[in-house]
C-alpha cells in the first residue's frame, strides 16, 4: 500500500475559532487543517502521499483539468459516535465509485485500501473538527484532477493529483429534526445526462452543466431542479447531487419507497442504496422502478402517492413538498414532511452516528 508522510500544520485553527465554526458550520464553507495529497504519473504511478497543512495548490495555467474538466470526486461523512469516537459510513462503496468514476474519465484507478486510509489518516489527524451535534458531520471530499500542463487534447493526462479536504458540515438543506420540504422544479428545457454519457460518473461537468437550470429554478421559486430523461423528457431521474425517492401506498395502506432504476444516467447513490435495503426490514416495501411525471402528478392526486423525498451523502434525507413545471404545477401530500420520510432519516442517521445498531456492518 502507499505511504503517507504526515506533516503537521504548524499554525492550526485556534481551539476557540474552531470551536464556533463547529457550533453552525453550514456546508462547505469552513475547511480542517489539513488535507491529503498522492500523485500519479506514468513512469512512478501512486507516489508523494502526505497528510499536510491545508492550503492553495499551484498549478500552471495550461493544466489540462482546467481545459478539458478531466475529474472526478466523491463526497462522504465522518461522524462522531455515541460513545465519542469517529466513524465512517460504507467508505469502501465511495472508493468503489471513485474507481468506477475515474474509469469513465480515463483516469487511474485508485487502491481501495489507499483511498480508505486517504480519509481515516485525515479524519484522525483532523478528528477535533468533527462536530458533534446531532445532524452534523465531517463533510469529506476526495477528488482527482489531470495535471499534465499540456492543451493537447486527443489523449488523457499523464499525471494526476488525488487530494482529500474536509468540512465540518450540517445537512445541506438544514440540520433541524425535521428539515424544510424542498420545491422542486421539473426541468424541461434541460438534460443533465444521455445514454453513453457521463451521467453516471461523479465528475465535475454534470455539475457545471446543471447550473443554469438551477438558475431556472430559483427563478421560479424553487431550490432544486428534477432532471428528466433526455430522450422524452417524461421519466424522472434524479436531481443532481441527490437520488429521489417516491412512497407509495397499497390499498391496504402499507408503503412502499420506490426510486428510477440505475440506467446509467443517474449517480448510483449510496444513500439510495442503503435506503433500498434498509427499508424492508422497518416494514417498507422498496423497489426500483421507473416513474413518469404525469404518472407522478396523477398519483398525488389520487392520494396513491404521498411522500417524495431526495436523498444523498450532503443532503441525507431531505422531503420534498411541492413540484413546479412550466406545464404546471402540485403539491405532495400535504406538503410537509411524511412518516416514511421521516422514520427512513431517523433510522439512517441512528446507524451513522451508532444510536441504531448495524445489521449491516456500513459503520467503519
Ligand atoms: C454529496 O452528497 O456528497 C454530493 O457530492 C452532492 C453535492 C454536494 C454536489
Amino acid at each position: 500500500m502507499v505511504d503517507f508522510e504526515v506533516r503537521p500544520c504548524r499554525q492550526p485553527v485556534p481551539a476557540a475559532r474552531r470551536k464556533e465554526l463547529l457550533a453552525a458550520p453550514g456546508f462547505g464553507r469552513t475547511f480542517t487543517d489539513h488535507m491529503v495529497t498522492l500523485r500519479w504519473s506514468t513512469e512512478r504511478g501512486w507516489h508523494d502521499g502526505r497528510v499536510e497543512p491545508y492550503g492553495p495548490l499551484v498549478l500552471d495555467p495550461a493544466t489540462s483539468v482546467f481545459h478539458y474538466a478531466q475529474e472526478c470526486f466523491e463526497g462522504m461523512k465522518a461522524y462522531r459516535q455515541a460513545g465519542g469516537s469517529i466513524a465512517l459510513f460504507r467508505p469502501e462503496e465511495n472508493a468503489a465509485r471513485f474507481n468506477r468514476s475515474a474509469e469513465r474519465m480515463a483516469m487511474p484507478p485508485l487502491p481501495e485500501e489507499t483511498f480508505v486510509r486517504a480519509l481515516e489518516l485525515l479524519v484522525s489527524q483532523d478528528s477535533e473538527w468533527v462536530p458533534d451535534a446531532v445532524g452534523t458531520s465531517l463533510y469529506l471530499r476526495p477528488f482527482m484532477i489531470a495535471t499534465q500542463p499540456a492543451l493537447g487534447f486527443t489523449l488523457p493526462s499523464d499525471s494526476y493529483l488525488f487530494c482529500v479536504i474536509a468540512s465540518p458540515a450540517t445537512a445541506a438543506f438544514g440540520a433541524g429534526a425535521v428539515p424544510r420540504p424542498l420545491t422542486v422544479w421539473l426541468s424541461e428545457d434541460y438534460t443533465r445526462a444521455v445514454p453513453g454519457g457521463t451521467g453516471a460518473a461523479k465528475t465535475g461537468g454534470n455539475y457545471a452543466g446543471a447550473f443554469k437550470a438551477t438558475q431556472q429554478a430559483v427563478a421560479n421559486g424553487c431550490d432544486q431542479v428534477v432532471w428528466l430523461d433526455a430522450a422524452e423528457h417524461t421519466w424522472v431521474e434524479e436531481m443532481g447531487g441527490m437520488n429521489l425517492f417516491f412512497v407509495q401506498r397499497s390499498d391496504d395502506g402499507s408503503p412502499r419507497i420506490v426510486t428510477p432504476p440505475l440506467t446509467g444516467t443517474l449517480l448510483p447513490g449510496v444513500t439510495r442504496d442503503s435506503l433500498l435495503t434498509l427499508a424492508p426490514r422497518l416494514g417498507i416495501a422498496a423497489e426500483e422502478r421507473r416513474i413518469s411525471v404525469g404518472r407522478w402528478r396523477e398519483q398525488c392526486a389520487a392520494g396513491e402517492l404521498t411522500e417524495v423525498f431526495a436523498c444523498g451523502t450532503a443532503a441525507v434525507i431531505t422531503p420534498v413538498g411541492q413540484v413546479k413545471s412550466a406545464s404546471g404545477d402540485w403539491q405532495i401530500g400535504d406538503g410537509e414532511p411524511g412518516p416514511v420520510t421521516l422514520r427512513l432519516r431517523e433510522e439512517l442517521l441512528g446507524i451513522q452516528h451508532g444510536h441504531c445498531p448495524d445489521p449491516y456492518s456500513w459503520v467503519h
